[in-house]
């Protein structure tokens, strides 16, 4: 969860490292750190907060240094303070650690380096590597951290400094990401690409158990007995500034209105034709392999496991295979049966979530053939799958996953139509009408992004209200718990997403006019049972926010009791969220627009810090 940042060359250390911790500062926030060493000697600040606090930190008591490493935290191990933040250094204050993963048997190795001599000064699981990296010091920074991570457990990447090696930064990873900008004269390490693309677009990305030596002028990598490994440079396909904010006031905000483009993305060189097949390079599957499917199962969490629903849906309808979605971290504990011929399809926007990819090992290693919906490129779910259809969303740093979430629908609904055509189980007019409404949701998703103002205004009405249910059913029924959690999320307003069919087995008694119901009602096979439940909702005083399709003349009066009185919400008409019409399967992917708007201008009103919401983070590489 954490974030790290590391440079050595002839610039000063502390500022790159800073601006690239902006950078990653999505991952975690409760802390920041930053080493440099100078003069032959270490010098550390640490500060408890964001990283404005380190900004002002780093004022009033400036560091220097061509070489240095940074870190982001978020907590894990001790709570967050000055003597948690990393880095942390070795006993004898000669090396300096920052740390991204959780390292298992730290408890043990503790106890051990104790019982040797060694003072701990943190609750981390960190520590011990700082002092373990001192124990093997024999000269030879590399070859010390080679030694220290064969004690270690656990997951993690490190960048390490030493004063005693004044022109060298280590970097090391298993399981954690962690990538080596390459530059002219200067080098760079980062938990992912977006924190160095502003000085780089050149890396190397780490694999596990491999060793980065970082000078000046070279990057040498090896495993860890240092043996050479050579490596292909990836070239970061976004340009420098797609990771800023370009003018919105948040980053959230801005990838709300990037779907447009990032849906054309997705479907270049795949979709173009209605008539033509769907091309989905990576997937990695044979026609005589998805011919043979006997079950899928869609695996995620969070914003991802919701588009794994959707995902579900549309493979059933549409490819007539038996198929669930499991949370990652259910999945894994229920010891599925996997029989001959399951697919699993793995969906993650980072690529790095703990519990996901422990799942994709548990379904791979039952005999599942293992294909991945991904953003971030060449991920450790990326490395582990069997096939990877990207969404092309480019970077998301907004915690809130938006672009993320109606991609991942985009690239599914692709899958599950290449699969319905490769087995004929669907009828081809379904299959041509469902092509073309794809083809046109880029312009879809401009007309939605372009009634931002009338979502605001129903946003003004409702925002200080503290509850809320979002209601749906069908292929919409995940719309309603992502629209719940986005709103919970960045405006910590109680949201619940329901099935509305479930509504009178115990949810209706929540109903009053202090908690809004959002309704997803637009044109297809359950709109008449969702207008019922409309007008249960209403018949309690509940006010209503309906989304319906353009044209709708019943929904607005829906409930509507000309008798009640004036100031009850039984008398007025139900606040209005139009989307223009599309098939009812691939209704999610521009319902999911309004929602996230809603939910946006709801946290803004309310003054909440909406890109990094309180106790998140980006990405969960913790289980
Ligand atoms: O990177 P991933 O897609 O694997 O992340 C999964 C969830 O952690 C993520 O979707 C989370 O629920 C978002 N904060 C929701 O907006």
């Amino acid at each position: 969860m954490c974030g790290i940042v590391g440079y050595i060359g002839t610039r000063q250390a502390p500022q790159i490292c800073l601006a690239g911790l902006r950078r990653l500062e999505y991952r975690g926030y409760d802390s920041a750190g930053i080493a440099v060493v100078h003069d032959g000697e270490l010098d550390v600040r640490k500060v408890v907060g964001k990283l404005d606090t380190m900004d002002e930190e780093l004022e009033k008591n400036p560091l220097v240094g061509t070489i240095g490493i940074g870190h982001t935290r978020w907590a894990t191990h001790g709570k967050p303070s000055v003597e948690n933040s990393h880095p942390h250094l070795s006993d004898n204050g000669r090396i300096a650690v920052v740390h991204n993963g959780i390292i298992e048997n730290y408890q043990e190795l503790r106890e051990q380096l104790t019982g040797e001599g060694y003072e701990f000064k943190s609750q981390t699981d960190t520590e011990v590597m700082a002092h373990l990296v001192q124990k093997y010091y024999e000269g030879n920074l590399r070859a010390a951290v080679c030694r220290a991570v064969a004690d270690l457990e656990g997951a993690f990447a490190f960048g390490i400094i030493c004063a005693d090696s004044p022109g060298e930064l280590v970097a090391v990873r298993r399981f954690s990401p962690l990538v080596v900008g390459i530059g002219e004269g200067e080098n760079y390490i980062a938990s992912d690409m977006g924190a160095i693309r502003q000085e780089t677009d050149r890396v190397y990305v780490i694999d596990d158990d491999e060793v980065a030596l970082i000078t000046t002028d070279g990057i040498e990598l090896t495993d860890l007995d240092l043996n050479p490994i050579e490596r292909e440079v990836f070239v970061i396909p976004w340009p420098a500034d797609a990771a800023q904010k370009g003018g919105h006031k948040h980053f959230m905000h801005k990838e709300i209105h990037e779907q447009p483009d990032a849906m054309r993305n997705c479907l270049a060189g795949r979709l173009s034709d209605p008539g033509k097949p769907i091309k989905l390079e990576g997937l990695n599957m044979t026609e005589q392999e998805i011919k043979n499917l006997r079950r899928v199962v869609f695996t995620a969490c969070g914003t991802a496991y919701h588009a794994g629903l959707v995902g579900r849906f549309l493979m059933e309808s549409l490819a007539r295979i038996p198929s669930e979605a499991d949370l990652a971290a259910e999945l894994r504990s229920r010891d599925p049966v996997v029989l001959d011929n399951t697919l699993c399809i793995v969906i993650s926007q980072s690529g790095e979530t703990a519990d996901t990819l422990v799942a994709l090992r548990d379904m791979k290693a039952k005999g599942a053939k293992v294909i991945s919906v991904l953003n971030v490129v060449d991920s450790s779910i990326a490395r582990e799958s069997d096939g990877v259809v990207y969404i092309q969303a480019g970077p998301e740093i907004g915690v809130a996953s938006t672009k993320a979430y109606t991609l991942q629908i985009f690239t599914m609904a692709m899958i599950a139509i290449h699969f319905a055509e490769v087995r004929g189980a669907a009828d081809p007019e379904l299959i041509r009408t469902l092509k073309q409404d794809l083809l046109n949701t880029p312009k879809l998703a401009e007309e939605l992004l372009a009634r931002e103002d009338d979502v605001k205004a129903i946003a003004a009405k409702h925002y200080e209200k503290p509850n809320s249910l979002y209601l749906a059913r069908g292929v919409n029924l995940p719309s309603a718990m992502e629209g719940a959690l986005k709103l919970k999320e960045i405006s910590y307003i109680h949201a619940e997403g329901y099935s509305a069919g479930e509504m009178k087995h115990g949810p209706i008694a929540l109903v009053e006019p202090n908690l809004f119901t959002v309704a997803i009602v637009v044109e297809g096979e359950v709109y008449e049972k969702m207008i019922a439940n409309i007008m249960e909702i209403k018949a309690r005083s509940g006010p209503v926010i309906a989304v319906a399709t353009d044209g709708d003349e019943q929904i607005p009066a829906t409930g509507l009791d000309e008798d009640a009185d004036p100031d009850d919400v039984a008398a007025q008409p139900n606040d209005m969220i139009w989307v223009p019409p599309t098939h009812e399967l691939i209704s999610p992917i521009t319902v999911a627009i309004p929602l996230q708007l809603l939910a946006y201008h709801i946290a803004d009103m309310r003054g909440e810090h909406i890109d990094q919401p309180r106790n998140l983070a980006k990405t969960v590489t913790v289980e």
